[in-house]
């Protein structure tokens, strides 16, 4: 089970002036903490409470239906293009980078076992699309386009070029076979289309938000494609949310960590490093700054009032950011709260030779050892060294890096988002702030409605009125 160690965060370890007085803390918010987790769980099938994603780690029926679908097209396609933005594409795309091998589009066919490479279409960008659709085989090729709303221009734009693309190189009929559709079950518009041309589709559930939807089939379907199990996704989040449904803030690392991230950013820590010391976790981190960006960053509380409010995430890597942002971490302003993420057992190790430069003192002492004990070496140290510093950090223990423990890590995280934006009195599951700029965008593309707009979105005419 992925554990979370929050010694480092009290006074005792980083001092009264930047630490907390946990005990203290812990004692305060019990009573608080116990109503939003109960709360929380009470309001999980609760319509327009953007909640159900609570419920997706017990949902068979979806674990059968996209099991049956990557069953039906198993060694069909050598090549999958996902086409999302935001919460429709870094689920899946830290899934997949989690969780298969690192080099995975660089093995044979039959070194995939016959499921297909991967990749993920999220820019507009002319450099980014055609020299993938150069490579690709429309015979081999399947296009999942996801988007809740099917609004979203970047998706729909690069959906409009892989449809086009598709009709050009393949006869009429068979043009379908290599789209799924991702989105909403009744509303938005990628839903007619895709039930008109006869698309495979799933749902986004209802209530079921983008950044909150790696567990449906918007992050499992990219995932069981490439084989990853589902049951064991389903299994490590089940576990998991046992504990997490209990309400008892001694007992609840969701609820430790939302509470801790909050009482500092309450006491000016404004900055939340995400530091996970994995090559196969690096990915989660632009999964979570997304998560705990668009969650928390909001202008009104849920009175109305105007606050300004959320933490900006910052992310990391390790052992890489020790040499880019760790003299920043240890030295600059105290303005930040760190999580760290250590993995007990690389899936593989390997071995530094114990014959290489043994004559050489400054470097023998590596001799024969394992990387794994030096990236331990250099996560102990590093955290060490942060703590010296007296700069608060918590840890996320992952035994391992594997379905069941990713899940749990990406679960955790969630429902650690959720209670934070509950302790900071705002709606998590919103992004009101996002709006503005999509408006400018349609006005600057000529979208009909949107004429008003033009002058402000070329800044000729000021949208504060000064
Ligand atoms: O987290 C969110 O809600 C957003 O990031 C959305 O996922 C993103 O804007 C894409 O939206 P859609 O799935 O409607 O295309």
């Amino acid at each position: 089970m992925i554990k979370l160690d929050y010694g480092n965060i009290s006074v005792n370890k980083v001092g009264a002036t930047h630490g907390l007085n946990l005990e203290q803390v812990f004692k305060d918010s019990e009573g608080r903490i116990r109503d939003i987790v109960s709360q929380m769980y009470a309001e999980k099938d609760q319509a327009g409470g953007w909640k159900r994603w609570l419920n997706l780690g017990y949902d068979q029926a979806l674990a059968d239906e996209l099991n049956a679908y990557a069953q039906s097209v198993k060694g069909r396609f050598s090549d999958m293009v996902i086409l999302g933005i935001g919460g429709s594409s870094l689920g899946g795309y830290a899934l997949l980078r989690a969780l298969l091998h690192p080099y995975w589009n660089q093995l044979s066919d039959a070194q995939r076992q016959g499921f297909p490479r991967y990749y993920f279409v999220e820019n507009v960008d002319g450099d980014q699309i055609n020299p993938l659709m150069e490579m690709l085989d429309p015979q081999r090729t399947l296009f999942v386009v996801i988007s809740k709303s099917g609004t979203t221009a970047e998706t729909m734009s690069a959906f409009m070029i892989a449809k086009d693309w598709l009709e050009r190189k393949l006869p009429p009929e068979k043009v379908k076979e290599h789209i799924v559709a991702i989105t909403d079950a009744k509303t938005g518009v990628l839903r007619p289309v895709a039930d008109k041309e006869q698309y495979q589709t799933f749902e986004v559930p209802d209530d079921v938000g983008g950044r909150f939807s790696v567990f449906c089939a918007v992050g499992l379907l990219p995932a069981v494609l490439c084989g990853v199990s589902l049951a064991e996704i389903q299994n490590g989040i089940r576990d998991l949310d046992k504990v997490l449904q209990n309400p008892d803030l001694q007992q609840n690392p969701a609820a430790q960590g939302a509470l801790i991230q909050y009482s500092l950013y309450e006491r000016d820590k404004r900055i939340s490093v995400f530091m996970p010391y994995s090559f196969r976790l690096a990915s989660v981190s632009d999964w979570y700054v997304q998560l705990w960006a668009e969650s928390l960053g909001k202008k009104t509380d849920l009175q109305g009032n105007t606050v300004h409010v959320g933490p900006t995430p910052v992310r990391a890597v390790g052992v890489t950011d020790q040499h880019s942002q760790v003299q920043l971490f240890n030295e600059g302003p105290f303005d930040k709260v760190f999580t760290f993420v250590s993995v007990g057992k690389p899936a593989q190790d390997i071995q530094i030779p114990a014959n290489q430069f043994s004559d050489i003192e400054d470097l023998n002492y590596l001799n024969g050892k394992p990387m794994s004990q030096l990236m331990q070496a250099e996560f102990d140290s590093t955290r060490a060294s942060i703590t010296a510093n007296q700069r608060p950090n918590m840890t996320l223990h992952l035994p391992q890096v594997d379905a069941y423990h990713v899940a749990q890590l990406l679960y955790l995280l969630e429902v650690q988002t959720a209670i934070a934006g509950a302790l900071m009195g705002i709606d998590p599951f919103d992004q009101p702030g996002v709006e503005l700029a999509k408006k400018y965008t349609y006005a600057l593309m000529g979208r009909k409605g949107y004429e008003n707009l033009v002058a402000e979105a070329r800044g000729e005419k000021s949208a504060i009125g000064v």
